[in-house]
């Protein structure tokens, strides 16, 4: 595995990185000095590029449902949030409304001029828009929501650790709540290939080996291991934070036995384990002294809950007593 100085050694920032970085230190040193409560959520999948003109990508799954609607139960609790999320994924507050829903809202009149237009929203829609509208106009007005965006995992990991010199200052105020799906492999910008891949076949073999080839035939594309940013994150970075980490497995055998051999390399303050399947109505919170499960009945999701609303109350909480500790501490 490359070590995480030798990535940032060997991988250029992105083109926006200087103009996001601006963004980062104006907004944390704000809300520092307002003494406020910040959280970075990170939400949405990197991308793996193959060639350096990229065309093709692997992709790692995540919607950004629970970054984004995390996003928005923070704001209620009085956080500044910085929204890392994957360019193109589910937004704090738009996520209510995708594709054509928004349009079907709308209506179209003529002014009686005949030269004109007004457009509406239908007064049906009206009491779903307006709750969502508001709490959008008042996050901005306020300037409590910083969004920036990643699409390749590199581009993840220069904002990370940009983020995290900018939050490093608010101590144990802050809190990293690391809900992205991270890719784990990638192939090194010296291994990538110029030009779009001759692809002559459709099969496509994913092997963590060390070379790329492609030729006639099928091409062999090689993955090396990225390295863990949560060890330079937890240790060094930001070491005062509260950092939660999130766990996805497609086997509930492994859920919380991975999630606590990550605490215990790492040393976080929390991992949510989710399983793929059930990721919208159940969680498991495990921490370095126990184990318990959050999640919504049939009935409360029945009537449109989302579990992100329990998860942040239930980091809230965490978060205060993790404060309140460090001050009987000093
Ligand atoms: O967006 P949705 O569709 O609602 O889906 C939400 C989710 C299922 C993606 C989310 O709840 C979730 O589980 N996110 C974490 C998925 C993941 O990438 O897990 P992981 O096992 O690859 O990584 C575990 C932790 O290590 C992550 O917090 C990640 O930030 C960190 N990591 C990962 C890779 C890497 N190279 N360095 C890291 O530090």
């Amino acid at each position: 595995m490359t070590h995480w100085e030798d990535f940032y050694n060997t991988h250029l920032p992105p083109a926006d990185f200087e103009d996001n970085r601006s963004l980062l230190k104006e907004f944390c040193e704000r809300h520092n000095k307002l003494q406020n409560r910040i959280v970075l959520v990170t939400s949405g999948g990197t991308t793996v590029p193959l060639e350096h003109n990229t065309v093709r990508f692997v992709d790692n799954f995540s919607a950004g449902t629970r970054g984004s609607a995390s996003a928005e139960y923070f704001l209620d609790h009085d956080y500044a949030v910085i929204f890392m999320h994957r360019h193109k994924s589910l937004e704090p507050f738009t996520r209510h409304f995708t594709g054509q829903q928004f349009f079907d809202m709308l209506d179209i009149a003529d002014i009686a001029d005949g030269q004109s237009s007004t457009i509406a929203i239908k007064p049906d829609s009206v009491d779903v828009f307006a709750p969502v509208l508001a709490k959008y106009k008042i996050a901005r007005e306020t300037q409590m929501i910083l969004y920036v965006s990643f699409t390749s995992v590199v581009d993840y990991m220069w904002l990370l650790r940009a983020a995290c010199e900018c939050l490093a200052a608010f101590e144990e105020r802050a809190v990293l709540y690391l809900a992205a799906a991270v890719s784990d492999f990638y192939i090194p910008e010296d291994m990538m290939v110029m030009r779009m891949l001759n692809y002559l076949s459709s099969i496509v073999s994913l092997q963590p080996t060390h070379k790329m080839q492609s030729g006639d035939g099928a091409p062999t594309i090689s993955l090396q291991l990225v390295p863990k940013m949560l060890a330079p994150l937890a240790s060094l970075w930001v070491p005062l934070a509260y950092v939660v980490s999130f766990k996805l497995e497609t086997d509930e055998n492994l859920l919380i036995v991975k999630a606590r051999d990550s605490l215990n390399k790492y040393k976080h303050k929390l991992v949510i384990a989710n399983v793929l399947q059930t990721r919208k109505h159940r969680v498991v919170f495990v921490t370095p002294t126990d184990s318990y499960e959050v999640h919504l009945s049939r009935e409360q999701a029945h009537q449109g809950l989302e579990i992100e609303e329990p998860i942040v109350a239930d980091v809230v909480q965490k978060h205060s007593e993790f404060i309140l500790s460090a001050q009987q501490r000093q």
